[in-house]
């Protein structure tokens, strides 16, 4: 196994991450050029600029200080239509992301992504340039067939999850429906991702919350990304109506000293990521005012997770380096592995494997 040169934890878990934010940047210019399909960015005024060197491209999609959301879908609006709408492309980039994982030393991870922005067979296709006949099933077959493969390949296991988006609650059914087609293909869960909502009043969210109870009903996993950039009444959304056994981020919840005393008793769990959140602005700059600290010193059941490096730039080592900056112990961290561990959507097998493997590592958490 390679971890990163002093990197101390050498069995990593990660739960939060979507694979269309783990790409190499390098595979995005391989495949521009191979294919012959430009990368482009287009300005607030409209401006194209074609982009064919890699230090182009990461001023691009690269971002190292707090930014807007506008920054990061930006982002994905310049490296995702050289991806959408290709099966090879989407093979490769599923296969590389089990590579790179096991790279840094993560023996379970739980990729989660959307399959409709991977398709071309929309009527508008949210990212391929034209339409073709590569639906969202075939997206969730490549995936699964390029994951079961990297699983091999680099000794990693790796499950999937299928992301509802809350500005297409006219997805979540199809979603909900290919979660519980390829359960036995490894995709264990159903999340929601995308811009925050207003808790309890957005009529959008009827298709999802609906998908959400479905999934429910059959023993699909579920859970939301909620009180991140968004207020904590979005954590006691998905919990009360969208059935979330984990929550994405949930940083806000410390906002609600009922909620957040109702989330510690009940062991709720949280997908921390700490680098993507102070980027985003969902959390202070400062670090010390992280609600992670308050959660680590309080007992909150957490992971430690990346969210999106191709355009984070971080590996899973630099969240542990970063928790470590904001007072984290490493037997905090080591923990938080468990923790993860044992929240993880992974069948029973898997699970015990994985603790066992981690008391094997660090000794009895
Ligand atoms: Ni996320």
């Amino acid at each position: 196994m390679t971890t990163t040169p002093g990197d101390k934890f050498s069995y990593k878990i990660e739960l939060h991450i979507h694979l269309d934010g783990a790409i190499r940047s390098e595979t995005i210019l391989d495949i521009s050029k191979t294919k012959g399909r430009p990368i482009i960015s287009v300005d607030d005024d409209g401006q194209e600029t074609v982009i064919t060197d890699q230090e182009s491209l990461d001023k691009e999609i690269v971002i190292t200080t707090p930014c807007s959301l506008k920054l990061f879908l930006h982002a994905f609006n310049v490296f995702m239509p050289i991806i959408a709408g290709d099966r090879d492309a989407v093979f490769r980039i599923a296969y590389e992301f089990c590579e790179d994982c096991a790279k840094s030393g993560i023996r379970y991870v739980e990729a989660r992504y959307n399959p409709h922005l991977l398709a071309n067979t929309l009527d508008k296709p949210a990212y391929a340039r034209e339409r073709g006949d590569f639906s969202p099933r075939d997206v969730v077959i490549t995936v699964c067939d390029a994951l079961d493969k990297g699983s091999r390949d680099f000794n990693i296991t790796v499950n999937s999850i299928l992301c509802c988006m809350t500005h297409q609650p006219d997805w979540s059914a199809e979603i909900v429906s290919l979660c519980k087609e390829f359960k036995d293909r490894g995709v264990v869960a159903i999340d929601s991702a995308g811009q925050d909502f207003e808790p309890g009043k957005d009529p959008l969210l009827c298709g999802h919350k609906k998908a959400f109870k479905e999934a429910y009903d059959n023993g699909i996993h579920r859970t939301v990304h909620a009180g991140e950039n968004g207020p904590s009444e979005g954590v006691r959304e998905a919990l009360d109506h969208m059935y979330a056994e984990r929550i994405g981020h949930g940083y806000h919840v410390t906002d609600d000293p009922e909620l957040y005393s109702r989330c510690k008793e009940d062991g709720v769990h949280f997908e921390i990521c700490p680098l993507s959140s102070i980027i985003t602005g969902a959390c202070p700059e400062d670090i010390m005012k992280h609600p992670l600290i308050r959660f680590a010193d309080e007992g909150v059941n957490f992971s430690l997770n990346t969210d999106d490096p191709i355009i984070l730039n971080n590996a899973l080592a630099d969240d542990y380096v970063l928790a470590n900056k904001m007072g984290l112990s490493d037997e905090q961290i080591i923990n938080s592995i468990f923790n993860a561990a044992r929240a993880s959507f992974a069948t029973e097998e898997q699970k015990k494997k994985m603790l066992q493997d981690l008391v094997n590592v660090y000794g009895e958490h």
